[in-house]
């Protein structure tokens, strides 16, 4: 088949394309990740790039439908529809790229007593002679039971298999790193021992290199999931899993690759090589913990959504690609449910919820929220699909958390003041700026409680049929125009009503109200960063005395920490998981009559599927 030649611009990365693959395939080949939120199916209009040079393939019906008129007329496609018959040059936008965006690292500070899984002994050992001719291994596996008393020692065997040599260098001293018995690394005495957390998100991956002696954080990076180029929300990524084994493989490949990249990073910052780390601990949500361990995943999408797998798993790290320690394991946390999966754990773990008096909430938000309630200790989980909208996806202006995203907005007098991302120019709007938007706008009254957009203020105009509101207008000065959408106000009236369901749907199940909750936890990125008020405003959050709200960073990765050094934490994290109770959403008979009343924006709370308002909007003008 001919091959062309394909120039991504300004990356400057070019290569070689056959005729068969789209734009979007050869970006991927080429290690360009284009957002893909639909998977390429050309419905989510996400992978948008500009002809430079060069013919193209037909525009199909999808792209006439996702891209305005404006961007038609300047070359715009959408890669995953587009095929060059011939050498081309294509410009990507930023915000068509994946990456580098701002991750979460920092998390809740929670003291942690060392309980590793692995510990270190030193052995001393005579070398054999002819009056002493016993094997290698037996000898190893004697002086650990005489000097150590580990009853019924065993070795790995890759261990097993370099152990002469290893004896022999080591001149018969060593440290033996062994985990229930089992001999899992030999290295010199006196050695670190290094231990890996890791929270595998949809979006990002966080990771921490651990001192498993003392708990101590050695280094910590958070990278963006290379799985994105596969598909946004899991439910597309499970979708290209179950298309074939190879969609299985892909998946899981790109994550173990991404784990054992970021492993390499965090290594190099303490002058350390991933064969010293001993013990890897993952958290992520059940699609996720599928994916990554390339368990089947067509029963999670199908009802009644069950996973492959509940309990915690103990896996050689080798054998699903990770390249640390020879006979290292990677200790991945227990589900919950199908929607519900380790990481929501490792909150709960890494709040204590489990010994938390009174009514308190802890929040997840990502693609899919998590949210659970604990009366007294007795927890009850849901799972909300509050979608990619708070990621800035399906949002017209909408963008990752990356430069030059405007991050918070607020409307001063008659102004619209607002702080970007690096404090370079606004190129568009990340999920705070989004949820600050749409709560200034209200309370300005250009929307009312439904969300309807004032038709006749100066600022709101009409494009390509779509009411939007003017936020940034720099085009006269060569920036950009960031606007927002009645169709965009509609999506994170969705998302946040999905959240708000949630919290109620758990408060009606405890018979419980939302006066009563005396804390609530918002974890993740996108909670970190969120005004809390305007949250509050939008109907997204329960209209409580806001110094009851407590941001807590990535509290997944601090359970991931937590079951990373001690012994302990990982018993509570499974009866953690025993014990809560999960609550399907979507049948429960008050579900619908919820939703609907929690779409609309305002305090107000909702009582039995009603919804009482607390305080109209402040009537702020803007004009
Ligand atoms: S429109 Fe291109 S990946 Fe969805």
């Amino acid at each position: 088949m001919t091959e062309h030649r394909v120039d991504f611009e300004p990356i400057g990365r070019r290569g070689q394309c056959r005729a068969d693959q789209s734009l979007r395939d050869c970006a991927q080949q080429m290690g360009i990740e284009l957002v893909s939120l639909c998977g390429g199916k050309g419905t989510c209009g996400r992978c948008k790039v500009r002809v430079l040079e060069g013919e193209m393939s037909q525009r199909t019906l999808a792209e006439i439908e996702a891209l305005s008129t404006s961007q038609i007329e300047s070359g715009y496609r959408l890669a995953c529809q587009t095929y060059p018959p011939g050498d081309c040059k294509v410009y990507v936008p930023p915000e068509s790229l994946t990456a580098p965006q701002r991750t979460q690292v920092e998390g809740l500070q929670v003291d942690i007593r060392p309980d590793p899984v692995v510990i270190p002994y030193r052995v001393e050992m005579t070398p054999p002679s002819l009056q002493d001719n016993e094997a290698d291994t037996e000898r190893l596996l004697r002086v650990l039971r005489e000097q150590h008393g580990i009853e019924h020692p065993s070795i790995d065997f890759r261990v097993l298999q370099e152990l002469p040599e290893t004896l022999r260098s080591f001149k018969w001293q060593l440290q033996a790193s062994v985990r229930d018995g089992e001999i899992v690394a030999l290295r010199s005495w006196p050695s670190r021992q290094i231990g890996l957390a890791v929270d595998l998100g949809t979006t990002k991956i966080a990771g921490y290199l651990l001192n498993l002696s003392t708990g101590q954080v050695m280094a910590s990076k958070g990278i963006m999931n290379p799985q994105i180029a596969y598909g946004e929300d899991v439910i597309t990524r499970v979708a290209h899993a179950m298309e074939s084994q190879q969609g299985t493989e892909q998946l899981h490949k790109s994550a173990s690759t991404a784990l054992n990249q970021l492993a390499i990073e965090l290594c190099t910052t303490i002058g350390a090589k991933p064969e010293e780390i001993v013990e890897v601990v993952i958290v992520g949500n059940t699609a996720m913990h599928h994916l990554f361990l390339g368990l089947p995943v067509k029963q999670l999408a199908l009802s009644p959504y069950v996973p492959a797998v509940r309990g915690a798993q103990d896996i050689k790290a080798r054998g699903i690609g990770i390249n640390i320690a020879q006979g290292a394991y990677v200790h991945v946390l227990p589900n919950i449910a199908g929607f519900v999966g380790a990481d929501h754990v490792a909150v709960l773990l890494a709040t204590n919820m489990r010994q938390k008096k009174g009514v308190v909430l802890a929040l997840d938000i990502g693609t899919n929220t998590e949210v659970c309630l604990s009366c007294d200790g007795v927890m009850s989980s849901v799972s909300c699909a509050s979608g990619p909208a708070f990621e800035g996806a399906h949002i017209k202006h909408g963008m990752r958390a990356s430069e030059g995203a405007i991050e918070h907005l607020r409307i001063v007098d008659d102004r619209i003041e607002y702080q970007t991302i690096g404090g370079a120019r606004p190129m568009g709007l990340c999920g705070s700026a989004i949820i600050d938007a749409i709560a200034q706008l209200y309370l300005a009254g250009v929307l009312d409680e439904r969300g309807r957009m004032d038709l006749n203020h100066r600022r709101v105009r009409s494009t390509d049929g779509t009411s939007e509101f003017v936020l940034v207008d720099e085009e006269g000065s060569g920036g950009a125009t960031i606007t927002i959408t009645q169709i965009d106000i509609r999506q994170i009236q969705l998302a946040k009503g999905a959240i708000r369901t949630g919290i109620q749907i758990l408060l009606e199940a405890n018979g419980r109200s939302e006066e009563e909750i005396q804390e609530v936890m918002i974890a993740g990125a996108f909670g970190t960063y969120i005004d809390v008020a305007s949250a509050v405003t939008l109907g997204m959050l329960p209209a409580i005395p806001l110094n009851r709200f407590r941001q807590i960073g990535n509290a997944a990765g601090t359970g991931a920490r937590m079951a990373l050094s001690s012994r302990a934490a990982r018993k509570e994290a499974q009866e953690i998981a025993d014990c809560v109770k999960y609550i399907e959403l979507a049948a429960t008979p008050q579900f619908t009559r919820t939703f609907a009343q929690a779409n609309y924006l305002g305090k107000y709370r909702i009582v039995h599927g009603e919804r009482e308002v607390i305080s109209s909007n402040g009537n702020q003008a803007i004009e």
